[in-house]
């Protein structure tokens, strides 16, 4: 057996495992994203050790530790990011809709258009605002006006800024504020139709007002998919996340439910750093 298959067959086998192992148990929907021992290199630097996570439609999710933890090397892995880094080699299974994405085979386009992505810096295309939405639903094959007009207003619906811009689409998207952006970002992302969102500290460059739109605005979006977002603002993760996973040295070391791991963390590194006791 070749390694993509071997990677692939590997792949059926969690997803069965895990069919099986939740058959007895209360959750009825299989989660939309999971991660079974996914371990990431930079050529020999061993940046992430056997992560195992569970991502569910309607739940967000914030990967939180100290700097250099491997919480955005994490976040990369599940839209295959990391790929293209060089020197960047991914192993283990990343499991979206019951098959295995970490193969040679899968294709990117398609896969960064049902898991998107929000960076801290926000990086709008030097287009209109209208184009920014527009441009990647017209590549994918939508030419109808009408249908992607509709498509704009909505996805700038969806993202709680189409009031501020409706007057002014065909503006330059980078005279928008730095929150505007951002939102706008987040607008592009979403009309795509993902089933999946990360967001990579998207409130770190933004001021109080913003950073509160942006929280409001991830509650409205995680109906009906999974939202992962990584802060250094253990506020927002507790304000934002349905569950938290905490990773210390390339090791995801605790995750559980938001209120569990700030009320009542069951590991010491954990306890230490919601202590301060390293940053
Ligand atoms: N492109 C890269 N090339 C080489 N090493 C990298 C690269 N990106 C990250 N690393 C290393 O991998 C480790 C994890 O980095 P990562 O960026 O995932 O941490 P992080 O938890 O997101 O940190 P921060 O909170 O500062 O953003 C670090 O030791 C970092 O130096
Ligand atoms: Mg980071």
């Amino acid at each position: 057996m070749n390694d993509s298959k071997q990677t692939a067959a590997s792949g059926a086998a969690v997803a069965d495992a895990f069919a099986s192992e939740q058959a007895g148990s209360k959750l009825v929907e299989k989660p939309v994203l999971y991660t079974h021992n996914v371990n990431v290199w930079y050529n020999d630097h061993h940046a992430l050790d056997d992560t195992s996570l569970t991502f569910n439609k309607g739940e967000i999710t914030a990967l939180i530790g100290p700097s250099g933890c491997g919480k955005s090397t994490f976040l990369r892995c599940l839209n295959l990011m990391n790929r293209e880094i060089d020197g960047c080699q991914i192993t283990g299974d990343i499991i979206y809709r019951d098959h295995n994405i970490n193969t040679p085979e899968e294709d990117l386009y398609e896969l960064r258009r049902s898991i998107g992505m929000v960076f801290q810096q926000p990086n709008p295309f030097p287009k209109s605002i209208y184009e920014n939405i527009a441009f990647a639903p017209r590549c994918h094959g939508l030419r109808d006006k009408a249908s992607l007009d509709q498509l704009v207003e909505e996805s700038l619906r969806g993202a709680a800024l189409w009031d501020e811009v409706k007057d002014k689409l065909k503006k330059s998207a980078q005279d928008l504020s730095g929150g505007q952006q951002q939102r706008l970002c987040i607008a592009r992302a979403l009309a795509l139709k993902p089933d999946v969102i990360l967001l990579d500290e998207p409130c770190s460059a933004l001021d109080p007002i913003s950073t509160l739109a942006i929280e409001q605005l991830m509650t409205s979006i995680a109906d009906g998919r999974a939202i992962i977002i990584v802060t250094h603002n253990m506020e927002q993760a507790t304000r934002v996340s349905n569950r938290t996973a905490f990773f210390y040295m390339g090791e995801m070391v605790e995750t559980g439910e938001t209120e569990q791991i700030f009320n009542a963390p069951r590991t010491e590194k954990l306890q230490d750093y919601l202590n301060g006791r390293f940053s």
